[in-house]
């Protein structure tokens, strides 16, 4: 079955970085020269996907409008003859169709993906997170999709992290089937330091059966006094099929203070054109602070 929408969870507070995100959403804090969440609708377009419904909530509103056409800038562009810009501008209302759902409630990750059930329908259908930025040369999203095509099964892509690491994470226990694949037998949303012996850390992109709504509505919260989409995952995971995939690529906590300064430096070496400057700066300056 051909998986066509991608579900990005975009109400959170994003408390983790304040100041900063008091008044505009944390997904539109700019890495390079776009915001966060274009990165990740990107990943989603690169990878076929033909709808993204983004949950939202009160004070998200700058992410829709960032997707959306918008007619003045469009008008001064023209009239000032910065044709590039305007193409470039334009391009991102073009991307993908957006629908957007309410998350009412801040009752937690798994609550915000049961809010896109009617949307998403009886298919199989892609979540990314929009703090997880992936650096890779295959799409994180497209890679998990081609594994897809293989198991037509829900996957979770993760990573491995130091033990010490471990409780900030969703962790699988699996059992390994051959490179970079797991079939998951259990996960356990940020366990206690000392409970898992796994470092398989869950990151944000998921390929999920839409069995996982009816699980959604029977998780009683977890971990935090939230509804975890890593609780459905293990009563999902005992239904049917699951799979672990260690993807390709350099992952960033661009939620995270440190994690979002790193995603900068890397997206930014990599710029097509402001790169090899960039470079340049930062083997001069690395010494003088
Ligand atoms: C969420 C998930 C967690 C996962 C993490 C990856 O947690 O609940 O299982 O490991 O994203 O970024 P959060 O970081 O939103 O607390």
């Amino acid at each position: 079955m051909k998986v066509t929408k991608a579900v990005i969870p975009v109400a959170g507070r994003g408390t983790r970085f304040l100041p900063a995100s008091k008044s505009i959403p944390k997904e539109m804090l700019t890495i390079v020269d776009r915001p966060t969440i274009q990165y990740i609708v990107e990943e989603v377009v690169a990878s076929g996907i033909e709808e993204i419904i983004l949950v939202t909530s009160q004070g998200k509103s700058a992410i829709e409008n960032h997707f959306d056409y918008d007619f003045e800038l469009d008008t001064i562009l023209k009239e000032k003859n910065k044709d590039q810009l305007c193409e470039e501008v334009c391009n991102i209302s073009n991307l993908i169709d957006i629908v957007s759902v309410r998350q009412k409630k801040p009752l937690g990750l798994g609550h915000a993906i049961w809010t896109t059930r009617n949307v998403v329908g009886d298919n199989p259908f892609v979540v990314l997170l929009g703090d997880d930025l992936v650096l890779s040369d295959v799409p994180c999203c497209q890679q998990m999709l081609n594994l897809f095509d293989e198991f037509q099964e829900s996957i979770v892509a993760i990573q491995k992290v130091p033990m010490d690491q471990t409780p900030s994470y969703g962790i699988v226990e699996g059992k390994q089937l051959r490179d970079r694949v797991f079939e998951v037998n259990r996960m356990v949303e940020k366990p206690a330091p000392g409970t898992t012996s796994s470092n398989l850390a869950i990151i944000g992109r998921y390929i999920l059966q839409p069995e996982i709504f009816k699980l959604l509505e029977k998780t009683t919260p977890g971990h935090g006094g939230e509804i975890q989409l890593t609780d459905a995952l293990l009563a999902l995971s005992k239904q049917r099929p699951m799979y672990a995939y260690e993807f390709e690529g350099t992952r960033f906590d661009a939620g995270d203070k440190l994690g979002y300064l790193k995603a900068i430096i890397a997206f930014a070496l990599r710029h097509p054109t402001l790169g090899p400057e960039f470079k340049k700066h930062i083997k001069e300056v690395s010494n003088d602070f």
